[in-house]
């Protein structure tokens, strides 16, 4: 029998303890949250041609007898370069596709709101009809659009489908003599988060808002930092009109990924105004990664001249009047213009994602000046690198603790049995040092980011283990987050990832479930819990942690079992006797292979029940391969 023993610590768990890292990789943000249908709908994205084609023509050529689409500049200096010249030469029309992101998912019953600019050019085009069809041509939906003006005009229309289908596509037929133009061709379904006009999946954000997540860190990952300086994430881009949203290739757009995505580029529909609104949507601080003027490591490594860093820290400041100035600021202005008025209340700021060396800390010391002096409250968030990088990552520790550094993101994407072993981690951690984020972590059945990669249950359990030791080190861990966070089934580059969906469907992993229970059992303050003096960090396959929470008064055990034999805890709350009910979560599967799956969603997922305390004493019975919470 193992006896625990309470005692209070005086270290508080942090509100951000437990957080979202998004990235828009893997169709996370364009194909994915946002929820919008229709690829490449301003025809900016031209290396290869995307999004368009003609019916039975895979070439994407836009050229029959029927007609011809051109894609035409408009030359003037503005964020949207291009538009569609569609001429119609066959009384019976011209007709276009888009194929939508791999496909696009439309369901029986539901509304969808199609919206297109259209500037009638040369003769006479009396009619745009938009139909959604399937594989054989079968009509799902539809409706129709009347053009009447030479000039630029917005046509909006509504329709219902009536079956639900995965790999639906868009039929754009045009009908008359003559040519016309057109631009931001945008297809969304009516029902999306809060029922945002041109807004977010809303089954995907009910995902991230059932984590019930202290922090919302955006919008990476690598695409902070783009392949090159130039293709950095620039969050200035990201705000305003969706038109004037300049589009990017997105720096996991590759051929030579396991699923190519030479298709992959950022519309910004989801921006950074998005990004603070659903962060207050979902009760989460949001956390904002910026470029600090170095390139994404796996590629050119490009640098930005010390004296040209400038821009990139004015970005910084100004991110920050956005979020925070009132409305009569320049940058609080442009966010009240978007409807927010209020600020938005952000407290944490960061400075490049996963950089390393002198490089880095001598740029990461121009921002901290820059940002501190004008906003001293605001925490900043530097990066050590990615774990273990040998000497960089003892090298940038060093030196951010030199730098009195507030919060030090780390990265480790390790096997299994790492995690195990590593409960212990944050042990050792200098007290009076900087703060942990450890800002993506995922335990890799294979190897990092292999294409083999499973989210099974020995990864999951493995880091609920390791997690333990986030918690009981809540005096320096104050922000934690899994990576990446999303994954459509046709159009990832990584794997393991937390959440996977299709056109249509959604789901959590074991490792969201993992996440859940942690994130929705947070708690206020850590509490000591130890057998025999000595803290359960693996011995037998144990783990545990223990914290209260101060509004609901009630005491939360977490406990893993990573042995193949069940256990028994006899828990024991000190010189108190605590009475009343234990709900009790248990996460246990004896296949340490199990995965959740489109088909099976719930496979490996919590099972509640309640316990009744006897004499103040909790007798627990631990299955094996199990991560459970008695409350
Ligand atoms: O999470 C996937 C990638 O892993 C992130 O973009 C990057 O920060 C890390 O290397």
């Amino acid at each position: 029998d193992l006896v625990v023993d309470l005692k209070d610590t005086g270290i508080k768990i942090q509100p951000t303890m437990y957080g979202i890292f998004f990235e828009d990789i893997n169709f996370a943000a364009d194909g994915g949250l946002y929820a919008e249908m229709i690829k490449n709908r301003s025809f900016e994205f031209t290396l290869p041609k995307t999004g368009w084609m003609e019916p039975n023509s895979d070439r994407h050529s836009y050229n029959n007898q029927s007609g011809i689409m051109s894609v035409v500049k408009y030359g003037g200096e503005g964020a949207n370069h291009n538009f569609a010249r569609v001429e119609v030469k066959d009384p019976q029309g011209y007709v276009l596709i888009n194929e939508g992101f791999r496909g696009m998912g439309v369901h029986e019953g539901a509304q969808y709101d199609l919206s297109l600019k259209a500037a009638k050019h040369l003769g006479d085009i009396t009619k745009i009809h938009f139909q959604i069809v399937d594989s054989l041509d079968q009509v799902l939906g539809e409706t129709t659009i009347l053009p009447d003006n030479k000039d630029w005009k917005t046509y909006n229309a509504s329709f219902t489908v009536s079956k639900t289908e995965m790999k639906a596509k868009a039929k754009i037929t045009f009908q008359g003599k003559g040519e016309i133009d057109m631009d931001m061709v945008s297809l969304f379904p009516k029902d999306t988060w809060k029922g945002r006009e041109k807004g977010l999946r809303k089954d995907l954000v009910q995902l991230l808002a059932d984590l019930n997540p202290g922090f919302l860190r955006f919008p990476g990952g690598c695409i902070v930092e783009g392949r090159t300086l130039a293709r950095r994430y620039q969050w200035k881009k990201t705000v305003g009109d969706i038109e004037d949203r300049e589009i990017l290739i997105n720096r996991w757009n590759t051929e030579f990924a396991h699923r190519p995505a030479p298709d992959y580029y950022q519309s910004f529909g989801l921006g950074f105004f998005e990004y603070f609104q659903l962060s207050e949507d979902i009760g989460a601080q949001p956390l904002p990664i910026l470029g600090c003027g170095i390139a994404c490591q796996f590629n050119t490594g490009e640098l930005v001249p010390m004296n040209q860093l400038e821009p990139y820290v004015q970005d910084a400041l100004d991110l920050i009047e956005f979020a925070n100035g009132d409305v009569n600021t320049a940058w609080g202005k442009v966010r009240s213009e978007m409807g927010h008025p209020e600020p938005f209340n952000m407290k944490f700021i960061g400075i490049g994602n996963e950089q390393w060396g002198p490089a880095y800390i001598e740029r990461y010391m121009v921002f901290e000046q820059a940002i501190k002096s004008k906003y001293p409250e605001i925490a900043i968030v530097s990066g050590s690198g990615p774990f273990p990088d040998g000497d960089y990552f003892e090298y940038g520790w060093d030196q951010l603790k030199k730098l009195n550094a507030e919060i030090v993101d780390e990265h480790y994407y390790r096997p299994p049995q790492w995690f195990r072993e590593n409960a212990d981690r944050y042990d050792s951690y200098d007290r009076t040092g900087p703060k942990v984020f450890a800002g993506e972590y995922a335990a890799q059945s294979v190897a990092i980011a292999s294409p083999e990669n499973k989210n099974n249950w020995e990864c999951a359990l493995s880091e609920a283990a390791f997690m333990t030791g986030l918690e009981r080190n809540a005096d320096v861990v104050y922000l934690t987050s899994y990576a990446p966070l999303m994954a459509h089934e046709e159009g990832w580059q990584w794997t393991p990832d937390m959440i996977w969906f299709n056109n249509l469907q959604s789901f959590g992993t074991a490792n969201y479930q993992v996440q859940k229970m942690y994130a929705t059992n947070a708690g206020t303050d850590l509490l000591s819990i130890s057998e025999n003096g000595e803290k359960l960090i693996g011995q037998d396959g144990l783990y545990a942690t223990a914290v209260k929470d101060a509004y609901t008064n009630e005491i939360i055990i977490k406990m893993v079992n990573t042995s193949e034999g069940q256990q028994q805890v006899n828990i024991v709350f000190g010189n108190k006797s605590p009475k009343g009910e234990v709900e009790v979560l248990t996460l246990a599967m004896e296949d340490l292979q199990a995965e959740n799956s489109f088909a099976d969603p719930f496979k490996v997922s919590p099972k509640k029940r309640i316990l009744e305390l006897e004499e103040g004493k909790l007798a627990a019975l631990l299955p094996p391969q199990a991560f459970v919470i008695y409350r």
